[in-house]
């Protein structure tokens, strides 16, 4: 496989992360989840007591606290300011605050910056909202991934299960449907679909199925 950039976005529980994983394995390319960036972020402003609406002060921490990602057996773990974060940005806490954090447009410039730079020679697999339309807009391959919201519930609800995190179904499907509000009506690159991405509705759809789909995809591009 040449070092193309596959930009996969959708909204939330879509489906993203898990083809992402898959195909940046099976390609050998650099896989980044720029929601866990965000999340990351939301974190240190949770712990560091600075305010979602503190555009400035959210700044300065993306520039004071690096994010890395590792890669392991187990899958990819996040680090930010020297500690392990894989888990706490998965929490409701996290969750429900990040789509206010990541609306602001200077925090969007620095990482969009730091999110070009991981991906500027190519082979990489990257998921998020905004990957084909400003991340990456010379992506080779872009996908919109979407599924109805209450399979993308259904979903959370069984991967909050699985990491023990207790939720109520419908609060969780409200909660999913206030994130995608809040990332597709926000001003700076909103949650939409790239002109030349293509749509896969994933609703019903096995992983495998979507995997699938995207190496059809893959091939054709050429
Ligand atoms: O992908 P995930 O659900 O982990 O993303 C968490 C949040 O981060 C999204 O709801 C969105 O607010 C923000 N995000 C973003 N742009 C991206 C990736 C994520 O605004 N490229």
């Amino acid at each position: 496989m040449k070092n193309i950039s596959l930009a996969i976005d959708g909204p939330a529980s879509s489906g993203k992360s898990t083809v992402a994983k898959l195909l940046a394995k099976e390609f050998q390319f650099i896989y980044t989840d720029t929601g866990a960036m965000y999340r990351s972020l939301t974190y240190l402003a949770i712990t560091h007591h600075v305010t979602f609406d503190d555009e400035a002060g959210l700044v300065d921490l993306i520039k004071k606290y690096p994010i890395s990602f590792k890669q392991t057996e187990e899958g990819q773990l996040v680090f930010v300011d020297g500690k392990d974060v894989t888990d706490a940005i998965r929490q409701p806490e996290v969750t429900n605050a990040v789509s206010e954090v990541s609306a602001h447009a200077k925090v969007r410039e620095e990482m969009v910056a730091l999110q070009q730079t991981i991906a500027e020679n190519g082979g990489v697999v990257m998921d998020g909202r905004d990957i084909g339309t400003a991340v990456l807009p010379n992506a080779e391959v872009k996908i919109f991934l979407v599924a109805s919201v209450t399979e993308r519930a259904e979903r959370r609800y069984k991967e909050n299960l699985e990491k023990g995190i207790a939720t109520d179904f419908e609060t969780l499907k409200k909660e999913i449907q206030q994130r995608d509000y809040i990332d597709s009506t926000r001003e700076v690159s909103p949650l939409t679909q790239a002109d030349d991405a293509v749509r896969i509705d994933t609703t019903g759809m096995s992983i495998d199925k979507v995997v699938d789909a995207i190496h059809q995809i893959i091939k054709e591009k050429g």
